[in-house]
């Protein structure tokens, strides 16, 4: 790797273990990538990339918006798209000719004889089901009258039903045994009626480790290919994190006591003390609210991040220790015993892993693929 390299490090052969991992763990169904808001940070075209060379390869990619379906597709002509976004009419033009596949996510007639006037071409399409997410999707218990209504439409080809779990990595499963007994209910009620929805998903990477039955014919892991649990409750089963953040000390100065460290006096000397700058700030996408709060490592020491964080840099108090200018940082990732991780900036953060990954993965932000 370069000198002074400040950015991110995506370890692929991570992922691709991580792929595996998750392969092994739900047997014969299917995988369908989860790669919207580009690969949760680690990189669209990287990611499919490197699974499409995989001996067993997921059998779909999905993402959330046309826009990212339409980039995916001008890298992949051959792979098959879900997206997640409801079939709008003004968007039906551009899925058909890109061959994706849409999602229902309506069964209000006019809406769907609106979306069907639109189609010229055949399109493909899975049907969303709410069982209990209730942010999109078709009702559970009303899937006949709907895929009745889709017959009619030899244009729309109805090629799989899908819901999302809305608490799959809480240690309480209920909500979750409901859910899938809702999905259930409705996959019978389809079946009862002579109807063949295509392929059958609901799990999402909770659903992965800790709900067998909600398997069904594919799964659809998102933050576990990039090496996180969805939450604190884990398997035994261990994941290897996708993403690194590396810099380097930039500058060092010695402060004299009862000095601002960064803006606002939000750290204030309180004897005269060492403290380097890293080249990485908010606009890096490292949240400003991890001010005073960030720890990083340097050599086989963990140093504390002081002041407030800036657009572009921080600063951490290095004591006497004997760091140089142009020492490697490490802001997420691990070296020997030491480990920082995107759960111990989310924990700090009420947030979790998804939202650290996703806006790290800013316009700024360098990006170095080990691959
Ligand atoms: C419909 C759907 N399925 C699967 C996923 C993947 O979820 P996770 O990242 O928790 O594995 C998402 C992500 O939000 C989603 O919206």
């Amino acid at each position: 790797m370069m000198k002074n390299y400040s950015g991110l490090i995506i370890d692929i052969n991570n992922i691709l273990e991580n792929y595996r991992t998750i392969k092994n763990q739900v047997g014969a169904s299917a995988i369908i990538a989860v790669v919207k808001a580009d690969a949760y940070g680690h990189g669209m075209e990287a990611v499919v990339t490197a699974l499409e060379k995989e001996k067993e390869k997921p059998l779909m990619y999905a993402v959330a918006k046309l826009s990212e379906a339409l980039s995916l597709r001008e890298c992949f002509p051959d792979i098959r798209i879900l997206l997640f976004e409801p079939l709008r009419a003004e968007n039906v033009e551009a899925i058909s000719k890109a061959g994706l596949v849409g999602t229902i996510a309506t069964e209000e007639s006019n809406d769907i004889k609106n979306l069907v006037a639109c189609i010229h071409d055949k399109i493909k399409v899975h049907v969303k089901v709410n069982t209990g997410m209730n942010r999109l999707g078709v009702q559970w218990n009303s899937c006949v009258a709907l895929f009745g209504q889709l017959r009619q439409y030899p244009n729309l080809i109805v090629d799989g039903i899908y819901t999302h779990l809305a608490d799959s990595d809480n240690a309480d499963s209920t909500y979750t045994e409901m859910q899938i007994d809702r999905f259930n209910t409705c996959l019978n009620d389809l079946k009862d009626a002579g109807i063949s929805p295509g392929l059958i998903h609901a799990a999402n990477s909770g659903g992965i480790w800790f709900h067998p039955r909600a398997h069904y014919q594919a799964v659809r892991p998102g933050i576990s290919l990039y090496g996180y649990y969805p939450s604190h409750l884990k398997s035994a089963v261990a994941l290897k994190p996708g993403m690194q953040l590396r810099s380097f000390i930039e500058s060092i100065r010695t402060v004299e006591p009862d000095e601002s460290v960064s803006y606002a006096k939000l750290y204030m000397s309180s004897c005269k003390m060492r403290v380097a700058t890293i080249p990485l700030g908010y606009a890096d996408g490292i949240p400003r609210n991890l001010s005073n709060k960030l720890q990083v490592i340097v050599g086989d020491k963990l140093f504390s991040q002081i002041g407030r964080i800036t657009m572009d840099r921080i600063i951490i108090e290095i004591g006497e220790e004997p760091v140089k200018i142009g020492d490697e940082v490490i802001l997420l990732g691990r070296t020997g015993d030491l480990t920082v991780d995107a759960w111990d900036w989310s924990d700090n953060l009420q947030t979790i892993p998804y939202e650290i990954t996703c806006s790290l993965n800013s316009k700024r932000m360098a990006k170095f693929y080990k691959i």
